[in-house]
């Protein structure tokens, strides 16, 4: 019970790595938020996880929307212990210049406006309170990135910068800031980074992973529960990478 009595929100919480995070912290004792841009997802994952998991529906690149899932936090929690910035989408694989304006917006706003939006409706309080965990999903693209997924690397890459200012600013108010970098995982998102999903492409994909397998939502939610707990309390600005050694 690592997160015993602790307030959580996890964006992009209805699928993927963001439901295996929802699980782990309410295995762990946490109550959660679970906010997706999916309402209904959202809902159903509820549903099934009992009533210290809380569905809301907020698109994280939208202001207003991410102001009504703070408001909505306060009357459910009071107050929030720790903020999971996990929502995140891709291009397709693409050669750079090909990628459209639109897509390159999408990409922008959901993976690093969203990381701004969230601080300026969580930060203030969190500073306040001297105490808080943030951890922001980023992935290896932003460490040892792929060819054709030139702008969703760069966004990752922009978090991890991201991460590490926000934990250097904010640590004097006791605020920590921490991401993970996974590895491609078995999650919906995994074939659009493939662009097929054959067996081939993920031959491919799994030749880069020295420890010959795709990363799981457990993988991360094992690893974001760690650095979201007290037991990281010295832990702060660090990207770490969960991806069975690719960066090596
Ligand atoms: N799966 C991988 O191979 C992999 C590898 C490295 C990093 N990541 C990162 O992990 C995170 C989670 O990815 P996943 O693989 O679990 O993807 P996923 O598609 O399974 O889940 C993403 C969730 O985010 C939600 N979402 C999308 N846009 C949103 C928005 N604007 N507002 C709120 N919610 C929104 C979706 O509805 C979905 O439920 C992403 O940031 C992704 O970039 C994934």
């Amino acid at each position: 019970m690592r997160l015993e009595g602790k307030t959580a929100i996890v964006t992009g919480g209805a699928s993927g790595f963001g439901a295996g995070i929802v699980r782990k912290f309410l295995s762990e004792g946490a109550r959660v938020m679970i906010a997706d841009i999916n309402g209904d997802a959202a809902q159903e994952t509820a549903a099934t996880l009992g009533p210290r998991a809380l569905p809301q529906q907020v698109d994280v690149s939208d202001a207003i929307s991410v102001q009504a899932m703070a408001n909505a936090m306060t009357e459910a929690f009071g107050q929030l212990d720790i903020l999971v910035n996990n929502a995140g989408v891709t291009h397709l694989p693409t050669p750079l210049e090909d990628v459209t304006e639109d897509d390159f917006d999408r990409v922008c706003n959901v993976n690093m406006k969203s990381v701004y939006l969230t601080a300026r409706a969580f930060v203030p309080a969190m500073k306040a309170r001297g105490a808080g965990a943030i951890l922001n999903v980023a992935s290896t693209a932003g460490l040892s990135p792929r060819p054709d997924l030139n702008w969703y690397n760069a966004s990752k890459g922009w978090m991890i910068t991201a991460t590490k200012t926000m934990a250097v600013e904010l640590a004097p108010s006791g605020v920590r800031v921490n991401a993970i970098c996974p590895v491609a995982g078995e999650t919906p998102l995994l074939k659009s980074f493939m662009g097929e999903d054959t067996p081939e492409m993920r031959a491919k994909f799994l030749s880069t992973i020295p420890l010959g397998r795709f990363s799981t939502p457990e993988d991360m939610a094992n690893a974001a529960c760690f650095l979201c707990s007290d037991e990281a309390s010295m832990i702060t600005g660090t990207a770490l990478e969960v991806d069975g050694g690719r960066c090596i």
